[in-house]
């Protein structure tokens, strides 16, 4: 029976395969764009150490949680809270999940849409054409703005067609790479030039005074949105995964490669804002803080590459964007994976199907986003920012007193055998059973406090 489940449903082909798919889904814009400006403006390093161990405290546990439950029911996020419990109530926490998957996908997919447009706009600068290259890229044109989204959703909805390892694994062996060598490359180049010295060192230095409870919430929230936790993704993706895997240690492979990938980006961006400064270009608001979210990454940013101009320019500013696309799209697959999961397990439609319809659908919200672009920042709020950190709390409470920690034990030993005795095991139990809910309750609610 689970032979024909898994002949069906799809498999990773490898363990490289699930960390490289893993690892794309939480390697995003997240880590490139939002991580280094929270951190910029949020203390430099007291924001990194806060992130860090938010990230390994809180994200790794619930990482885990994911993970077994998808492994243990070879489910999508509804389909495994059924799998595990006979009470009704417990599948709306995977609908929850399946909810706010959706939601992120669609305004994600805008965001997408405009790194796509800024490759061409800056194609379009050094080939000669400022005129249209400033056309091109303005992200307050709702036209524009909807072409690039149905560009960006066709492309994910393409990946996700070709199933789990023909699709995603294949197209995230190879995008994930080439990201790596993207990242370093311009890293490499960025710190060499004059003015990243003072960027480093905000990045860097901590200023621990900057410390507060909102400072919290936003690393915890931060933590949740780059990891991909919180809303099944991860379920999903664990129930692809061969029982002889290691689960405890795929998870921390790919919690370590989303944080590395996040200091690096703070390694480029903090740095190559205050090269900005040293060309001339303000990177401060009126308030005086840094200049942050879209206006840093499409605005600061592509100044600096017209600034520098000439072929180096050039192709600092095309290579930043298409590691942006690429991070991207490796993060929007996973998104789509989870609703398409959802169809496809509970009401035996076909992939290409699923994808298609429910694509489009998805898309129908990015198209009213793409004439209003203000809804972002409250469909993030509403379901990422707090949608997800509530996702995390509601799988560590079932997992530790429905399905309960004996049961997950069960599934960890599995790949691993001894886990469960074993230190980590130890304080996993502690962590999900009564640190993580207490501590992400706790933060969800200290803005009110
Ligand atoms: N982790 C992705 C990023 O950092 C976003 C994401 C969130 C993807 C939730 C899947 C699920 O950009």
């Amino acid at each position: 029976m689970a032979q024909t489940d898994t002949a069906t449903r799809g498999n990773w082909n490898s363990k490289l395969g699930f960390i490289l798919a893993a690892a794309g889904s939480a390697v995003g814009l997240g880590n490139i764009w939002r991580f280094p400006t929270e951190a910029a403006s949020n203390g430099g390093g007291a924001f990194l150490i806060i992130y860090l161990i938010c990230c390994f405290l809180i994200g790794f546990p619930v990482m885990m949680a994911e993970i077994s439950m998808g492994r243990k029911t070879g489910k999508n996020p509804v389909g495994a809270f059924k799998a595990l419990s006979s009470n009704k109530f417990y599948p709306l926490i995977g609908m929850w999940g399946v909810l706010c998957g959706v939601m992120i996908l669609s305004f994600y997919t805008v965001v997408a849409g405009w790194t796509v447009s800024y490759v061409l706009e800056e194609i379009l600068f050094f080939a000669g054409n400022p005129e249209w290259a400033t056309w091109i890229g303005n992200t307050g044109n709702g036209w524009l703005n909807a072409i690039f989204s149905v560009a960006f959703m066709s492309a994910t909805v393409s990946i996700i067609m070709g199933g789990v390892s023909d699709g995603i694994e294949r197209a995230t062996k190879t995008l994930m790479p080439l990201l790596f060598v993207i990242l370093i490359v311009l890293i490499g180049y960025v710190v060499m030039q004059p003015g990243s010295g003072k960027g480093l060192a905000t990045y860097l230095r901590p200023d621990f005074s900057m410390v507060t409870p909102a400072l919290i919430f936003d690393a915890m929230g931060q933590a949740f949105f780059s990891l991909s936790l919180g809303m099944g993704a991860l379920i999903t993706y664990g129930s692809y995964l061969s029982k002889k895997e290691n689960v405890p240690q795929a998870a921390a492979l790919v919690t370590t490669t989303d944080t590395i990938v996040a200091f690096l980006a703070g390694l480029l961006i903090i740095p190559t804002m205050y090269m900005a400064q040293a060309q001339g270009i303000t990177i401060f608001n009126a308030s005086g803080d840094l200049i942050a979210g879209p206006a840093l990454i499409f605005q600061v940013l592509p100044s600096l590459f017209h600034e520098l101009g000439g072929l180096w320019g050039a192709m600092l500013g095309i290579t930043f964007f298409v590691l942006l696309s690429v991070a991207a799209l490796t993060s929007t697959i996973s998104l789509l994976e989870v609703p398409v999961s959802y169809a496809i397990d509970e009401f035996q439609i076909k992939r290409k199907k699923a994808a298609m319809y429910i694509g489009l659908g998805i898309l129908a919200v990015s198209l009213v986003i793409s004439f209003q672009t203000s809804l972002i920042g409250v469909l993030d709020t509403i379901f990422s920012q707090i949608g997800l950190p509530l996702g995390g709390i509601l799988i560590c409470l079932f997992l530790s007193y429905e399905w309960k920690v004996q049961n997950a034990f069960e599934e960890l030993d599995t790949g691993n055998p001894g886990f469960s005795q074993s230190l980590v095991g130890k304080v996993w139990k502690v962590m999900v059973m009564i640190v993580c809910p207490i501590v992400i309750l706790y933060n969800l609610l200290s803005p009110y406090l």
